[in-house]
C-alpha cells in the first residue's frame, strides 16, 4: 500500500501531466491559428504524450492500492507572441515538472517505497529527454533566421 503522502504527491503529479497536456494543446491551436502547421502538429503530438504520462501514473497508483483523485485543471494562457516565446514557455514548464518528479522520488526514498522510487525514476529519465527535446527546438529557433523558422516548421510537421 502506498502512503497517503505519496498518494497526494502522485495525484498532484497526475494533475500536472494533464495540465501539461492542456497547455500544449492550447499552444498547438495558438500556433495553428497563426499558420504554423508544423510547430502546432508537434505540440499536439506532445499533448497526447502528456496525457499518456497521466494515465500511466494513475494506473500505477491503482495497482498499488492507491486512490486516484482527478483535480481541477486551470485554464491555459493564450497570450504568447512568437513561436520562440511559446517553446520557451514549454521548456520552462518542463523544468518545473522535472522538479516535481524529483520530489516524488525523494519522498519515495525517504519512505523506503522502492516500487514508487523505481516507477518514478523512469520519469526522471523521461524528463531529461523532454528538456533536451524542447531545449533543442528553443536553441534552433534562437539561431534561426526567418527562413530557418520556416524550415524547422516543415521538419516538426513530420513528427509521428
Ligand atoms: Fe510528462
Ligand atoms: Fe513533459
Amino acid at each position: 500500500m502506498i502512503s497517503s503522502k505519496l498518494q497526494q504527491g502522485i495525484n498532484d503529479q497526475i494533475t500536472a501531466e494533464l495540465w501539461s497536456s492542456q497547455l500544449y494543446l492550447q499552444m498547438s491551436y495558438y500556433l495553428k491559428h497563426q499558420g504554423w502547421d508544423g510547430y502546432s502538429h508537434w505540440l499536439r503530438c506532445h499533448a497526447e504524450e502528456e496525457r499518456k504520462h497521466a494515465t500511466m501514473m494513475a494506473d500505477y497508483m491503482t495497482d498499488r492500492g492507491g486512490m486516484v483523485k482527478l483535480q481541477m485543471i486551470d485554464v491555459a494562457p493564450t497570450g504568447w507572441g512568437s513561436v520562440l516565446e511559446v517553446y520557451e514557455h514549454a521548456l520552462s514548464h518542463e523544468k518545473m515538472v522535472s522538479k516535481m518528479i524529483n520530489t516524488i522520488v525523494l519522498h519515495a526514498i525517504e519512505e523506503q517505497d522502492f516500487a514508487t522510487e523505481n516507477f518514478f525514476r523512469k520519469f526522471v529519465d523521461e524528463q531529461v529527454e523532454e528538456e533536451a527535446l524542447f531545449g533543442g527546438i528553443v536553441d534552433k529557433l534562437r539561431k534561426a533566421g526567418d527562413s530557418g523558422v520556416f524550415f524547422l516548421d516543415a521538419e516538426l510537421a513530420t513528427r509521428k
